[in-house]
């Protein structure tokens, strides 16, 4: 008996020295835990804050991206990362993009430029480029005085220094051809321009209604050798309105061969080098409105046509409408009324957008519109007489 108590007292001795050194485990372990803790975070006070990404290199002033093309309609289609790694600022380095024109011929320095200064006035954190002609550059003191030439040069200065437009002088596309020729030069210079990932192109003349639309497309897009405006919405063939290009040398001599082998213009040329659907901007960055508007287009509005939500979803108007030599010239106030859109509403947009570039004109370029008579030979015309 006296041996059975003995073993249970010595049982409960060995219980409460368990007890003890699973209590004392605990403890260890959670003054361990505690001292652990400590140790992390002081390591965490001492350790040096890194730097947190740059952010984007702040434009004078930050475009305001539209929220015309932060909504499309319907899902966005596979989105490429690189578009994400932008869109979150990282690798968005506004001085590698830019706005290009081309200039082949003096009638088209005005115009240019005056779309330059419209991304200008806008304050576009692109670089606006303006390709002209290296013949221009050539002084010709013996040839005496030349009109055009000294307009055109006054035109460059301004467009240099009061808009930030960097001028680059081009060569003809075809080796060896005549310097003096319009039809010597190509849009296809624009991939000689290869300090930039991305160049977008407006063919002129037209009115920008709204630059950070363009902003949003320059910024947010791969850079793909060519993504052109659709011909038509069918997206069978590529138009020369608006275009954004990736410069390469080697898209340059491509370029450069093709149009070697056989003369054609920049339209045949293009299309021939860049296949369609694949080399047309996508469909979502253009499901925002109408990111190029022909003027002509107005004479077609219908009843309920709205000028305000017209230019609200409007970002670029080019003014060409057939029967018009174009907004440069001063037509007879007659053969305005004959073309005018009928639908009052769409008439006042089609008149302010001719009105706002006369006086444009006058403000960028100091000119005023050019004479133009109606050609003699027109047929059915009343004054062909
Ligand atoms: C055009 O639309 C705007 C905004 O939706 C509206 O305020 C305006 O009254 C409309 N104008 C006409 C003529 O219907």
């Amino acid at each position: 008996m006296g041996k059975i108590l003995l073993t249970s007292g010595q049982v409960s001795i060995l219980l409460s020295s368990c007890i003890i050194i699973v209590f004392t485990v605990v403890l260890f372990l959670s003054g361990y835990i505690i001292q652990q803790r400590t140790v992390y975070s002081l390591q965490a006070a001492i350790r040096p804050n890194l730097p947190k990404p740059l952010p984007i290199p702040k434009p004078i002033d930050p475009p305001t991206l539209d929220v015309k093309w932060a909504r499309p309609m319907g899902a966005r289609p596979e989105v490429d990362e690189t578009v994400d790694q932008m869109i979150a600022g990282q690798t968005l380095d506004w001085s590698r993009l830019g706005y290009a024109q081309v200039v082949k011929e003096h009638e088209e320095v005005c115009s240019a430029i005056m779309l330059l200064a419209d991304i200008h006035r806008m304050k576009s954190p692109a670089r606006k480029i303006l390709l002209f002609p290296r013949v221009w550059l050539r002084t010709s003191e013996d040839e005496g005085y030349d009109a055009e030439m000294t307009t055109t040069r006054r035109l460059l200065k301004t467009a240099a220094r009061r808009y930030g437009v960097s001028l680059i002088p081009m060569e003809t596309i075809v080796d060896n051809a005549d310097e003096s020729l319009p039809s010597s030069y190509s849009l296809a210079s624009l991939y000689t321009l290869i300090n930039y990932e991305r160049i977008v192109y407006i063919q002129g003349p037209g009115s920008l209604l709204d630059a950070s639309a363009l902003d949003s497309l320059l910024a947010f897009s791969k850079s793909e050798p060519m993504a052109a405006y659709p011909a038509s919405p069918e997206r069978k063939a590529l138009s020369t309105s608006l275009l954004l290009v990736h410069p390469s040398l080697q898209s340059y001599r491509q370029l450069k061969e093709l149009r070697s082998a056989k003369p054609m213009g920049d339209l045949s040329l293009f299309r021939q080098a860049f296949a369609a659907p694949e080399s047309l901007i996508s469909e979502w960055s253009l499901s925002m409105g109408n990111v190029v508007y022909e003027s002509q287009k107005l004479r077609d509005a219908v009843d309920g046509f709205n000028a305000t939500v017209f230019k609200g979803a409007t970002t670029y108007v080019r003014l060409s409408d057939p029967e018009l030599p174009g907004p440069e010239y001063d037509v007879p106030y007659y053969l305005r009324v004959e073309l005018r859109p009928e639908n009052l509403e769409a008439r006042g947009a089609w008149e302010a957008l001719y009105e706002r570039f006369r006086q444009r004109r006058m403000e960028v370029c100091g000119l005023d519109l050019e004479y133009w008579k109606r050609p003699v030979l027109e047929a059915g015309s009343p004054d062909s007489g």
